[in-house]
Protein backbone atom coordinates (compact mmCIF):
# COMPACT_ATOMS: atom_id res chain seq x y z
CA UNK A 1 0.00 0.00 0.00
CA UNK A 2 1.24 3.44 -1.06
CA UNK A 3 -0.30 5.05 2.15
CA UNK A 4 -1.73 4.76 5.96
CA UNK A 5 -3.22 6.81 8.28
CA UNK A 6 -0.45 8.14 10.49
CA UNK A 7 0.27 6.45 13.37
CA UNK A 8 3.03 6.41 16.08
CA UNK A 9 3.91 3.34 15.17
CA UNK A 10 5.00 3.88 11.92
CA UNK A 11 8.67 4.20 10.47
CA UNK A 12 7.83 6.88 8.23
CA UNK A 13 5.64 9.59 8.73
CA UNK A 14 5.35 11.80 5.78
CA UNK A 15 2.48 13.60 5.19
CA UNK A 16 1.42 12.83 1.58
CA UNK A 17 0.02 16.74 0.90
CA UNK A 18 3.24 18.33 2.40
CA UNK A 19 5.05 16.37 -0.68
CA UNK A 20 2.30 17.37 -2.94
CA UNK A 21 2.62 21.28 -1.73
CA UNK A 22 6.57 20.84 -1.76
CA UNK A 23 6.47 19.69 -5.18
CA UNK A 24 4.13 22.19 -6.33
CA UNK A 25 5.99 25.02 -4.83
CA UNK A 26 9.22 23.78 -6.55
CA UNK A 27 7.11 24.06 -10.03
CA UNK A 28 6.62 27.54 -8.99
CA UNK A 29 9.92 28.75 -9.10
CA UNK A 30 9.87 27.97 -12.99
CA UNK A 31 9.11 31.49 -14.17
CA UNK A 32 8.81 34.55 -12.19
CA UNK A 33 4.74 34.57 -14.50
CA UNK A 34 3.75 31.25 -12.54
CA UNK A 35 4.85 32.71 -8.96
CA UNK A 36 2.56 31.02 -6.89
CA UNK A 37 0.31 30.01 -9.68
CA UNK A 38 -0.16 26.17 -8.43
CA UNK A 39 -0.83 27.26 -5.16
CA UNK A 40 -3.96 29.89 -6.18
CA UNK A 41 -5.11 26.87 -8.65
CA UNK A 42 -5.33 24.75 -5.86
CA UNK A 43 -6.67 27.14 -3.91
CA UNK A 44 -9.69 28.67 -6.08
CA UNK A 45 -10.40 24.62 -7.87
CA UNK A 46 -10.85 23.46 -4.03
CA UNK A 47 -13.39 26.25 -3.40
CA UNK A 48 -15.17 25.68 -6.40
CA UNK A 49 -15.39 22.12 -5.13
CA UNK A 50 -16.82 22.43 -2.31
CA UNK A 51 -19.52 25.29 -3.50
CA UNK A 52 -20.54 22.51 -5.94
CA UNK A 53 -20.97 20.43 -2.84
CA UNK A 54 -18.26 17.64 -4.05
CA UNK A 55 -16.83 15.53 -1.13
CA UNK A 56 -13.97 15.86 0.84
CA UNK A 57 -11.99 13.28 -1.31
CA UNK A 58 -13.09 15.48 -4.39
CA UNK A 59 -12.13 18.16 -2.70
CA UNK A 60 -8.55 16.90 -1.90
CA UNK A 61 -8.62 15.54 -5.61
CA UNK A 62 -9.11 19.28 -6.59
CA UNK A 63 -6.20 20.43 -4.57
CA UNK A 64 -3.75 18.01 -5.82
CA UNK A 65 -4.84 18.47 -9.40
CA UNK A 66 -4.54 21.99 -8.82
CA UNK A 67 -1.21 21.87 -7.21
CA UNK A 68 0.55 19.78 -9.91
CA UNK A 69 -1.90 20.86 -13.37
CA UNK A 70 0.92 22.10 -15.40
CA UNK A 71 3.72 19.82 -13.88
CA UNK A 72 4.46 19.12 -17.40
CA UNK A 73 5.01 22.38 -19.19
CA UNK A 74 8.57 22.05 -17.36
CA UNK A 75 10.36 20.80 -20.28
CA UNK A 76 12.16 22.75 -23.11
CA UNK A 77 10.30 21.67 -25.33
CA UNK A 78 7.15 23.25 -23.92
CA UNK A 79 8.21 26.93 -23.91
CA UNK A 80 6.98 29.50 -21.53
CA UNK A 81 5.17 30.68 -24.35
CA UNK A 82 2.81 28.07 -23.22
CA UNK A 83 1.63 29.85 -20.19
CA UNK A 84 1.47 33.43 -22.19
CA UNK A 85 -0.90 31.30 -23.92
CA UNK A 86 -2.88 29.91 -21.44
CA UNK A 87 -2.96 33.20 -19.31
CA UNK A 88 -4.18 35.29 -22.26
CA UNK A 89 -6.47 33.33 -23.78
CA UNK A 90 -9.05 32.87 -22.10
CA UNK A 91 -11.34 34.52 -24.39
CA UNK A 92 -10.35 32.34 -27.72
CA UNK A 93 -12.83 29.81 -28.69
CA UNK A 94 -12.06 25.96 -28.92
CA UNK A 95 -11.24 25.52 -32.48
CA UNK A 96 -8.67 28.64 -32.20
CA UNK A 97 -6.62 27.13 -29.35
CA UNK A 98 -3.02 26.30 -30.73
CA UNK A 99 -2.72 22.54 -30.76
CA UNK A 100 0.14 22.09 -28.37
CA UNK A 101 -2.07 23.62 -25.69
CA UNK A 102 -3.85 20.15 -24.50
CA UNK A 103 -0.52 18.69 -24.92
CA UNK A 104 1.26 19.52 -21.30
CA UNK A 105 -2.11 18.46 -19.80
CA UNK A 106 -1.68 14.59 -21.59
CA UNK A 107 1.75 14.59 -20.58
CA UNK A 108 1.55 15.80 -16.83
CA UNK A 109 -1.61 12.88 -17.09
CA UNK A 110 0.48 10.29 -18.37
CA UNK A 111 3.30 11.15 -15.45
CA UNK A 112 1.15 11.68 -12.51
CA UNK A 113 -0.97 8.37 -12.68
CA UNK A 114 2.06 6.14 -12.08
CA UNK A 115 1.00 7.21 -8.45
CA UNK A 116 -1.87 5.56 -7.61
CA UNK A 117 -3.22 8.25 -5.25
CA UNK A 118 -2.74 10.66 -7.95
CA UNK A 119 -5.11 8.78 -10.31
CA UNK A 120 -8.09 10.97 -10.29
CA UNK A 121 -5.98 13.94 -9.98
CA UNK A 122 -4.25 13.18 -13.24
CA UNK A 123 -7.45 12.12 -14.93
CA UNK A 124 -8.76 15.91 -14.33
CA UNK A 125 -5.61 17.28 -15.51
CA UNK A 126 -5.65 15.62 -18.73
CA UNK A 127 -8.07 17.69 -19.82
CA UNK A 128 -7.53 21.37 -17.78
CA UNK A 129 -7.62 23.61 -21.12
CA UNK A 130 -10.69 22.31 -22.80
CA UNK A 131 -13.38 24.71 -22.98
CA UNK A 132 -16.97 24.00 -22.17
CA UNK A 133 -18.23 25.10 -25.41
CA UNK A 134 -21.46 24.94 -25.01
CA UNK A 135 -21.52 21.73 -23.80
CA UNK A 136 -19.46 20.07 -26.31
CA UNK A 137 -16.80 20.48 -23.94
CA UNK A 138 -18.23 17.74 -22.16
CA UNK A 139 -16.01 15.02 -23.89
CA UNK A 140 -12.64 15.72 -25.83
CA UNK A 141 -11.43 13.90 -28.51
CA UNK A 142 -14.09 10.58 -27.57
CA UNK A 143 -13.18 11.18 -23.98
CA UNK A 144 -15.81 12.65 -21.03
CA UNK A 145 -13.96 14.91 -19.38
CA UNK A 146 -14.24 15.06 -15.54
CA UNK A 147 -15.84 17.87 -13.81
CA UNK A 148 -12.74 18.58 -11.96
CA UNK A 149 -11.20 19.27 -15.38
CA UNK A 150 -13.55 22.08 -15.90
CA UNK A 151 -13.35 23.09 -12.01
CA UNK A 152 -9.53 23.91 -13.34
CA UNK A 153 -10.23 25.34 -16.73
CA UNK A 154 -12.17 28.40 -14.36
CA UNK A 155 -9.63 28.15 -11.45
CA UNK A 156 -6.55 28.80 -13.98
CA UNK A 157 -7.91 31.44 -15.39
CA UNK A 158 -9.06 33.13 -11.98
CA UNK A 159 -6.09 32.82 -10.52
CA UNK A 160 -3.93 35.53 -13.22
CA UNK A 161 -6.45 37.57 -13.07
CA UNK A 162 -6.11 40.35 -9.74
CA UNK A 163 -3.53 42.12 -11.40
CA UNK A 164 -0.67 43.88 -9.26
CA UNK A 165 -0.51 47.39 -8.22
CA UNK A 166 -4.96 47.85 -7.55
CA UNK A 167 -6.02 46.26 -4.20
CA UNK A 168 -7.78 42.72 -5.04
CA UNK A 169 -11.31 44.06 -3.75
CA UNK A 170 -11.39 46.87 -6.18
CA UNK A 171 -11.05 44.50 -9.38
CA UNK A 172 -13.47 42.22 -7.83
CA UNK A 173 -16.31 43.57 -10.26
CA UNK A 174 -14.87 43.56 -13.47
CA UNK A 175 -13.18 39.84 -12.64
CA UNK A 176 -16.52 38.61 -12.49
CA UNK A 177 -17.96 39.92 -15.37
CA UNK A 178 -15.58 38.95 -17.08
CA UNK A 179 -15.61 35.29 -15.93
CA UNK A 180 -19.93 35.36 -16.55
CA UNK A 181 -19.66 36.68 -20.22
CA UNK A 182 -17.91 33.07 -20.85
CA UNK A 183 -19.93 30.84 -19.34
CA UNK A 184 -20.97 28.21 -21.62
CA UNK A 185 -18.17 28.75 -24.05
CA UNK A 186 -15.12 28.92 -22.35
CA UNK A 187 -16.54 27.69 -19.01
CA UNK A 188 -18.92 25.00 -17.77
CA UNK A 189 -21.91 27.15 -17.14
CA UNK A 190 -22.95 25.53 -13.69
CA UNK A 191 -19.25 25.71 -12.50
CA UNK A 192 -18.94 29.14 -13.70
CA UNK A 193 -22.43 29.78 -11.27
CA UNK A 194 -20.37 28.27 -8.30
CA UNK A 195 -17.84 30.96 -8.58
CA UNK A 196 -20.56 33.74 -8.62
CA UNK A 197 -22.29 32.48 -5.70
CA UNK A 198 -18.55 32.60 -3.62
CA UNK A 199 -16.81 35.25 -5.33
CA UNK A 200 -18.95 37.63 -3.98
CA UNK A 201 -17.00 37.19 0.00
CA UNK A 202 -14.06 39.27 0.42
CA UNK A 203 -12.57 36.34 2.08
CA UNK A 204 -11.91 34.29 -0.56
CA UNK A 205 -9.71 37.65 -2.41
CA UNK A 206 -8.23 37.95 0.54
CA UNK A 207 -7.15 34.25 1.20
CA UNK A 208 -6.46 34.37 -2.79
CA UNK A 209 -4.24 37.17 -2.55
CA UNK A 210 -2.44 36.58 1.17
CA UNK A 211 0.95 35.58 1.80
CA UNK A 212 -0.12 32.73 4.15
CA UNK A 213 -1.91 30.72 1.25
CA UNK A 214 0.49 28.10 1.55
CA UNK A 215 -1.41 27.64 5.41
CA UNK A 216 -4.42 28.16 4.18
CA UNK A 217 -4.58 25.92 1.35
CA UNK A 218 -2.87 22.85 3.62
CA UNK A 219 -5.95 23.39 6.33
CA UNK A 220 -8.49 22.39 3.40
CA UNK A 221 -7.24 18.98 2.31
CA UNK A 222 -9.29 17.40 4.40
CA UNK A 223 -7.22 13.48 4.78
CA UNK A 224 -4.44 15.46 6.67
CA UNK A 225 -3.53 12.25 8.62
CA UNK A 226 -2.81 10.71 5.04
CA UNK A 227 0.78 9.45 5.74
CA UNK A 228 3.14 7.15 3.25
CA UNK A 229 4.52 4.60 4.15
CA UNK A 230 8.34 4.03 2.81
CA UNK A 231 6.85 2.27 -0.76
CA UNK A 232 4.63 4.81 -0.90
CA UNK A 233 7.46 7.53 -0.48
CA UNK A 234 9.70 5.62 -2.92
CA UNK A 235 7.30 5.69 -5.35
CA UNK A 236 6.13 9.03 -5.48
CA UNK A 237 9.91 9.87 -5.37
CA UNK A 238 10.41 7.82 -8.51
CA UNK A 239 7.56 10.11 -10.18
CA UNK A 240 8.83 13.23 -9.23
CA UNK A 241 12.41 12.56 -9.93
CA UNK A 242 10.98 11.40 -13.76
CA UNK A 243 9.07 15.35 -13.75
CA UNK A 244 12.30 16.46 -12.62
CA UNK A 245 14.48 14.43 -15.38
CA UNK A 246 11.54 15.41 -18.16
CA UNK A 247 12.30 19.15 -18.06
CA UNK A 248 15.58 18.60 -20.31
CA UNK A 249 16.75 16.03 -22.86
CA UNK A 250 20.19 16.82 -21.38
CA UNK A 251 19.75 14.96 -18.34
CA UNK A 252 16.84 12.70 -19.46
CA UNK A 253 16.58 10.14 -16.65
CA UNK A 254 19.85 11.54 -14.80
CA UNK A 255 17.66 11.20 -11.25
CA UNK A 256 16.82 7.16 -11.80
CA UNK A 257 20.33 6.70 -12.49
CA UNK A 258 21.59 8.33 -9.30
CA UNK A 259 18.91 6.65 -7.27
CA UNK A 260 19.54 2.89 -8.49
CA UNK A 261 23.47 3.70 -8.28
CA UNK A 262 22.60 5.05 -4.70
CA UNK A 263 20.84 2.05 -3.39
CA UNK A 264 23.27 -0.19 -5.10
CA UNK A 265 26.23 1.49 -3.48
CA UNK A 266 24.05 1.41 -0.03
CA UNK A 267 23.70 -2.34 -0.07
CA UNK A 268 27.20 -2.90 -0.38
CA UNK A 269 28.22 -0.52 1.70
CA UNK A 270 26.43 -2.17 4.73
CA UNK A 271 23.38 0.15 4.98
CA UNK A 272 19.98 -1.30 5.86
CA UNK A 273 17.12 -2.03 3.54
CA UNK A 274 15.37 0.64 5.24
CA UNK A 275 17.96 2.87 4.83
CA UNK A 276 18.70 1.86 0.69
CA UNK A 277 15.07 2.36 -0.09
CA UNK A 278 15.23 5.90 1.73
CA UNK A 279 18.86 6.68 -0.21
CA UNK A 280 17.02 5.85 -3.72
CA UNK A 281 14.40 8.46 -3.01
CA UNK A 282 17.36 11.19 -2.27
CA UNK A 283 18.64 10.17 -5.49
CA UNK A 284 15.30 11.03 -7.35
CA UNK A 285 14.90 14.18 -5.62
CA UNK A 286 18.45 15.22 -5.67
CA UNK A 287 18.10 17.45 -8.37
CA UNK A 288 14.65 18.85 -7.49
CA UNK A 289 16.48 22.47 -6.91
CA UNK A 290 17.28 22.36 -10.83
CA UNK A 291 13.68 23.15 -11.27
CA UNK A 292 14.68 26.46 -10.43
CA UNK A 293 17.53 26.97 -12.77
CA UNK A 294 15.82 28.27 -16.28
CA UNK A 295 15.99 25.91 -18.80
CA UNK A 296 18.24 28.40 -21.23
CA UNK A 297 21.35 27.76 -18.63
CA UNK A 298 20.34 24.04 -18.20
CA UNK A 299 20.44 23.21 -21.76
CA UNK A 300 23.12 25.59 -23.01
CA UNK A 301 24.91 24.06 -25.98
CA UNK A 302 27.96 26.27 -25.30
CA UNK A 303 30.18 27.21 -22.05
CA UNK A 304 28.23 29.22 -18.85
CA UNK A 305 28.89 32.41 -18.19
CA UNK A 306 30.25 32.90 -14.66
CA UNK A 307 26.48 34.67 -14.03
CA UNK A 308 24.99 31.61 -15.09
CA UNK A 309 27.41 28.92 -13.40
CA UNK A 310 26.16 31.05 -10.45
CA UNK A 311 22.43 30.40 -11.07
CA UNK A 312 23.27 26.73 -11.48
CA UNK A 313 25.34 26.23 -8.65
CA UNK A 314 22.45 27.30 -6.65
CA UNK A 315 20.34 24.62 -7.50
CA UNK A 316 21.40 21.91 -4.33
CA UNK A 317 20.46 25.08 -2.27
CA UNK A 318 16.87 25.11 -3.80
CA UNK A 319 16.47 21.46 -3.02
CA UNK A 320 17.70 21.67 0.41
CA UNK A 321 15.43 24.71 0.91
CA UNK A 322 12.40 22.59 -1.22
CA UNK A 323 12.32 19.42 0.88
CA UNK A 324 13.26 21.70 4.37
CA UNK A 325 8.97 22.07 3.98
CA UNK A 326 8.45 18.48 4.32
CA UNK A 327 8.42 16.90 8.26
CA UNK A 328 9.84 13.60 8.49
CA UNK A 329 11.99 13.85 5.42
CA UNK A 330 15.11 15.28 7.29
CA UNK A 331 17.68 12.38 6.68
CA UNK A 332 16.53 12.31 2.56
CA UNK A 333 17.31 16.22 2.17
CA UNK A 334 20.80 15.90 4.21
CA UNK A 335 21.59 12.96 1.61
CA UNK A 336 19.88 14.85 -1.38
CA UNK A 337 20.90 18.79 -0.86
CA UNK A 338 24.63 17.79 -0.24
CA UNK A 339 25.62 15.49 -3.44
CA UNK A 340 27.92 18.48 -4.23
CA UNK A 341 29.52 19.08 -1.15
CA UNK A 342 33.24 17.75 -1.17
CA UNK A 343 35.11 16.25 1.54
CA UNK A 344 37.31 18.88 2.03
CA UNK A 345 35.01 21.74 2.35
CA UNK A 346 35.31 23.07 -1.08
CA UNK A 347 32.01 21.52 -2.38
CA UNK A 348 28.56 23.72 -2.50
CA UNK A 349 26.37 25.43 -1.11
CA UNK A 350 27.03 24.42 2.88
CA UNK A 351 30.78 24.25 2.23
CA UNK A 352 30.39 20.78 4.45
CA UNK A 353 33.55 18.73 6.08
CA UNK A 354 31.33 16.59 8.14
CA UNK A 355 29.02 14.02 5.22
CA UNK A 356 27.45 11.24 6.58
CA UNK A 357 27.79 7.85 4.35
CA UNK A 358 24.71 8.54 2.52
CA UNK A 359 25.92 11.95 1.42
CA UNK A 360 29.29 10.11 0.20
CA UNK A 361 27.07 7.69 -1.58
CA UNK A 362 24.57 10.26 -3.53
CA UNK A 363 27.92 12.65 -4.00
CA UNK A 364 29.41 9.42 -6.01
CA UNK A 365 26.56 8.06 -7.72
CA UNK A 366 25.76 11.60 -8.89
CA UNK A 367 29.44 11.87 -10.70
CA UNK A 368 29.52 8.31 -11.83
CA UNK A 369 26.10 8.60 -13.34
CA UNK A 370 27.10 11.99 -14.79
CA UNK A 371 29.97 10.93 -16.80
CA UNK A 372 28.87 6.67 -17.80
CA UNK A 373 25.07 7.87 -18.93
CA UNK A 374 24.97 9.10 -22.74
CA UNK A 375 23.55 12.79 -23.64
CA UNK A 376 22.97 14.26 -26.58
CA UNK A 377 26.32 15.43 -27.57
CA UNK A 378 28.42 12.94 -26.41
CA UNK A 379 28.53 9.48 -25.02
CA UNK A 380 28.91 8.07 -22.07
CA UNK A 381 32.61 6.93 -20.12
CA UNK A 382 33.76 3.23 -19.88
CA UNK A 383 34.90 1.89 -17.39
CA UNK A 384 38.99 2.57 -17.41
CA UNK A 385 38.13 6.30 -18.22
CA UNK A 386 35.36 6.59 -15.36
CA UNK A 387 37.22 5.21 -12.62
CA UNK A 388 40.15 7.42 -13.98
CA UNK A 389 37.96 10.28 -13.02
CA UNK A 390 36.52 9.38 -9.54
CA UNK A 391 40.27 8.48 -8.47
CA UNK A 392 41.47 11.91 -9.25
CA UNK A 393 38.37 13.25 -7.40
CA UNK A 394 39.14 10.98 -4.61
CA UNK A 395 43.35 12.10 -4.43
CA UNK A 396 41.95 15.97 -5.07
CA UNK A 397 39.99 15.64 -1.85
CA UNK A 398 36.33 15.86 -3.24
CA UNK A 399 34.74 12.11 -2.78
CA UNK A 400 35.38 8.92 -0.04
CA UNK A 401 37.36 6.62 -1.64
CA UNK A 402 35.58 3.97 0.29
CA UNK A 403 32.61 4.46 -1.85
CA UNK A 404 34.77 4.41 -5.07
CA UNK A 405 36.35 1.40 -3.25
CA UNK A 406 32.42 -0.48 -3.14
CA UNK A 407 32.05 0.81 -7.22
CA UNK A 408 35.07 -0.28 -8.51
CA UNK A 409 34.50 -4.10 -6.41
CA UNK A 410 31.28 -4.34 -8.72
CA UNK A 411 31.85 -2.10 -11.60
CA UNK A 412 29.66 -3.77 -14.53
CA UNK A 413 27.30 -5.06 -12.34
CA UNK A 414 26.22 -1.28 -10.99
CA UNK A 415 26.96 0.10 -14.32
CA UNK A 416 24.45 -2.63 -15.56
CA UNK A 417 21.81 -1.76 -13.04
CA UNK A 418 22.45 1.82 -13.91
CA UNK A 419 21.32 2.04 -17.03
CA UNK A 420 18.38 -0.35 -16.81
CA UNK A 421 17.00 1.64 -14.45
CA UNK A 422 17.63 4.94 -16.74
CA UNK A 423 16.16 2.22 -19.57
CA UNK A 424 12.95 2.05 -17.73
CA UNK A 425 12.46 5.33 -16.37
CA UNK A 426 13.50 6.83 -19.81
CA UNK A 427 11.70 10.67 -19.35
CA UNK A 428 9.41 10.20 -21.32
CA UNK A 429 5.89 10.49 -19.98
CA UNK A 430 4.40 7.48 -22.11
FE1 LIG B 1 -1.96 24.41 -18.18
FE1 LIG C 1 -1.93 26.88 -15.21
FE1 LIG D 1 23.24 18.36 -9.00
Amino acid sequence: MAMTTRGPSEELDIALFSMVLCFSRAIDFLHPKISEHHLRVAYVASCLAEELDLSQNEIDDALIAGALHDVAAVSSVMHFDLFDDALTRAHTSHKQMPANLHQHGQEGYLLLREFSPFANAAAAIRFHHVNWNFGYGAEFEGEPVPLISHILRLADRISVMPEDGHHVLAQVQGIRMAIAAESGRCFMPKVAAAFDGMSEKESFWLDLTSPHKEEIVRCRFGNSKLSLDLDGLYQLARVFGKIIDYRSPFTAAHSSGVAATSEELATRLGMSPHQTRLIGVAGNLHDIGKLAVPTEILDKPGPLTPAEMFIIRQHPYYTHRILSTVPGLETVNTWASQHHERLDGKGYPFRSRELTLGSRIVAVADVFTAITENRPYRSGMARAQCLAVLDKLVADGAIDGDVVAALRGDFEQIHHIRHQSQQTHAASPA
